[in-house]
């Protein structure tokens, strides 16, 4: 027999035997690689290298886990084909590593940017793609190849609690947003992933939950976010989600997966199961399904298996191993970039810190309140969360930073002075109510967790009555966080007892003395707003900000910058009011964390076990828009230190392509950014029940000095106009006179124009149906 001569060559610092003429990859085809992987190899190819402290193959784990501590998870290296691990890492608001490694005096501090929400009330593309390019920075310099980013569902629900990581109850918003996102991310060279791939609205009991939706409800809202995040951005990698959608696993669903994604949408990248999801791994494979994250043992098995019961076809096998390695192949490990594990967290902590101030939103500022002014210099400050500022929600959106500016710093910073007594009474507070809310250690997700926030302090009328008499204005912080696992409470979204009565006694106080109150709201979600809003003089919803939060705020409070967010969500009258309530769990059930037995089917059915999508394509503004109904504050709502006039408004028809411009002109005392949104409302007899308006478009204007106008310009095709119907399978426009509404929100239009469009259709698939038919709301 011929002897091989066998070479060693070093790949990821491992000494690797291999005998020339064995493919590599990138120096061979991948069609032969693939041909020379053995069936076990290919098999660890789509299963990913386990979880820590989960499950893993023992072998590799020990390597893979090093490469970058804390990633989420990582592919399987086959070093005798030149395939390295990849790593996969979260998250939204930026990259979640460990900071710190065992025998190490280095650090690994990520920047914690602002949570998405906040990133999505900017309604600024390029901001969004600046933040997206600083955080692949970092992505890319500690070593990760792929981030687990962005994540863009639906706000179906106020107590969704992963909304603060999503974008916008409008799939517009959310799916220009995530484009941006993704193109900032990735030009580093590093890959994101859109997540999570579909129906994923609420984390009660996630796992095992039905998500009911019609196929109109879906390509229309819950779908369309991702088709232009798809198109528009071409996203590395697509994460499927953990729930049932229409009764399969989206991560087994080969209409969902190949049918829509790829052959309708013509998306060319990689998907990957979120960690654990899904039962089946034959049925993952099947429906395109390319990886398995993070990938057990069992999975493993049942691949092989598959294949040698002839339950797989080693094509569909091969198929979804191409795919891998062709994310592999772009990746920085695969090209041996020499990563620094030394981003430059300074430059990057003034981009957070600049662009949460623009995603801030001013719901309320009556007689000036705000900015502060010149003669503002003592300042009490109210609320636990005042001195223990909310970067970001908890789970794997979190993201471990080196520090978080709290308000009280941010302020001092910027000049105020604080009241010590305060301070200190605040500071005894928190430390006991922190002690006595500390983590359960017997959980193992407990650090994944919210805790439960400090109870707020209320105080005595003679103690408001000397606060008011030495400070020239009062501050009050309310604060929620949630995070991955579980739902918002009914109590969280309400206030509490005890924030009502420090609102109202501060308020009265102060205002009896002559001095204003005004709010910084530090949440995630959206809150009940309607019953105190009348009692302070301002309302600043500054989000969950990232790291610099504090100073962040301060720049607003302080006129350093004047806030120009907009809210792209509806703030409802009360709970109830909003259209998925009665489908939605209120009791903030846990998510299912029998990763084994996940999906098994109750005899008696709850509300966390399926939802059905009553309020159909009827979300957000689109349900109380159409309905009349009343709301605290209306979605695209948001004030500014200055004012806008929009005049001159037309619109330009030129090969089905719509373009309307208006002009926008700063007519206050001080520089301020404006965004303009269009909205579009079908002519009054098509033939499908259409919402009462729909935004199509939206821009934001560069910073607007006094005086300044600036043409604004939004572009949309004939086919953005269409609505799906479901008993043609098409996107059909109906003829008729169609309404082009420019708006400052979707309840403040400004000018209104119209303009004749012929019927046209395009086909789709029959596919993503109920399994049996749901109520659904009609106008
Ligand atoms: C989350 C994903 C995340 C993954 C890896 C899952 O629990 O749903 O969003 O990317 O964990 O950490």
């Amino acid at each position: 027999m011929k002897k091989h001569i066998i070479s060693t060559i070093l790949i990821s610092g491992t000494l690797v035997a291999c005998s020339p003429g064995t493919p590599r990859l990138g120096k061979s085809s991948i069609d032969d690689v693939i041909a020379a992987m053995t069936l076990e190899e290919k098999a660890h190819l789509v299963v990913g290298t386990g979880m820590e402290g989960f499950s893993g193959d023992s072998a590799v784990v020990g390597e893979t886990k090093s490469l970058v501590p804390g990633a989420a998870g990582t592919t399987y290296p086959i070093h005798r084909l030149g395939i390295p691990a990849v790593v996969l890492a979260d998250g939204p608001a930026g990259l979640r590593i460990n900071p710190k490694r065992e025998g190490d005096s280095a650090t690994y501090y990520c920047t914690h940017f602002p949570i998405g929400t906040l990133l999505a009330s900017t309604w600024n593309q390029e901001l969004v793609q600046q933040v997206g390019s600083a955080i692949g920075n970092e992505v890319l310099e500690y070593g990760a190849d792929v981030l687990l980013a962005p994540a863009l569902n639906i706000h179906r629900n106020p107590l969704c609690g992963r909304n603060f990581e999503y974008y916008s109850e409008d799939p517009v918003v959310a799916g220009k947003i995530a484009a941006s996102y993704v193109k900032g991310v990735q030009s580093n060279g590093v890959g994101t992933s859109i997540k999570h791939f579909a129906g994923n609205n609420q984390e009660s009991n996630r796992m095992a939950t039905d998500a009911r939706i019609s196929p109109r409800a879906l390509r229309e809202i819950y779908l369309k976010g991702f088709e232009i995040a798809v198109k528009e951005a071409e996203p590395w990698t697509v994460m499927s989600s953990y729930n049932y959608l229409n009764g399969i696993y989206t991560s087994e669903n080969l209409e969902l997966l190949t049918t829509l994604l790829r052959n309708e949408w013509g998306y060319k990248g990689m998907v990957m199961t979120d960690w654990f999801g899904g039962k089946n791994p034959i049925a993952q494979m099947l429906a395109g399904n390319d990886l398995l994250e993070p990938g057990t043992p069992k999975q493993l098995e049942m691949i092989i298996n598959g294949v040698k019961q002839g339950k797989l076809s080693e094509s569909v096998l091969n198929r979804n191993v191409r795919r891998i390695l062709e994310m592999i192949i772009k990746t920085p490990r695969f090209k041996g970039y020499q990563y620094s594990n030394k981003p430059d967290l300074k430059a990057h902590a003034a981009v957070t810190r600049q662009s949460a101030t623009e995603g801030m939103v001013l719901l309320k500022n009556d007689n000036k309140a705000l900015p502060f002014s010149a003669d503002v210099k003592n300042v009490a400050l109210f609320g636990c969360t005042s001195y223990d500022f909310i970067a970001g929600g908890t789970g794997s959106g979190n993201v471990n930073r080196a520090y978080t500016v709290s308000l009280l710093e941010g302020l001092k910073s910027a000049g105020y002075i604080i009241d010590n007594t305060l301070k200190v009474a605040y500071e005894k507070h928190i430390a006991y109510e922190n002690k006595r809310n500390t983590p359960d250690k017997s959980n193992k997700y407990a650090t994944f967790m919210p805790l439960p926030r400090p109870t707020e302090m209320t105080f005595s009328q003679q103690t408001l009555k000397e606060q008011a008499a030495k400070s020239d204005v009062a501050l009050i912080t309310l604060g929620r966080t949630s995070g991955e696992f579980l739902d918002r409470k009914l109590n969280d979204f309400n206030l509490s007892k005890e924030e009502q009565q420090m609102l109202k006694d501060i308020c009265q106080a102060f205002h009896a003395a002559g001095k204003k109150v005004v709010i910084v709201l530090n949440i995630g979600g959206v809150i009940e707003t309607a019953s105190w809003k009348e009692t302070p003089d301002a309302i600043l919803l500054a989000w969950q900000a990232g790291q610099e939060g504090g100073n962040s705020v301060a720049d607003v409070l302080s006129g350093k910058t004047s806030p120009s967010g907009k809210l792209p969500m509806t703030f409802p009258i009360k709970f109830e009011d909003v259209a998925s309530s009665a489908n939605f769990p209120t009791e903030g059930k846990m998510s299912s964390m029998d990763f084994t037995n996940h999906g098994k089917k109750k005899s008696e059915e709850k509300l966390w076990d399926y939802s059905d999508y009553e309020e159909n394509i009827y979300v957000g503004y689109r349900y109380f828009d159409s309905f009349n109904k009343g709301v605290s504050y209306p979605f695209g709502y948001g004030l500014s230190y200055t004012t806008f006039q929009y005049t001159n408004p037309t619109l330009k028809t030129e090969n089905n392509v719509y373009t309307v411009t208006v002009n926008v002109k700063n007519t206050g005392q001080v520089a301020g950014k404006e965004i303009v949104e269009l909205y579009v409302s079908a002519p009054v007899n098509a033939k499908l029940p259409k919402p009462e308006k729909e935004l199509k478009a939206f821009a934001k204007t560069k910073e607007l000095k006094p005086g300044e106008t600036v043409v604004v310009s939004l572009k949309l095709n004939a086919t953005d106009l269409a609505s799906y119907s479901e008993k043609e399978s098409a996107w059909v426009v109906d003829e008729g006179s169609y309404k082009f509404l420019i708006g400052a929100s979707s309840r403040d239009i400004k000018a209104t124009l119209k303009t004749n469009l012929s019927a046209s259709s395009q086909k789709m698939h029959n596919i993503l149906n109920l399994q049996k038919p749901i109520n659904i709301l009609e106008k």
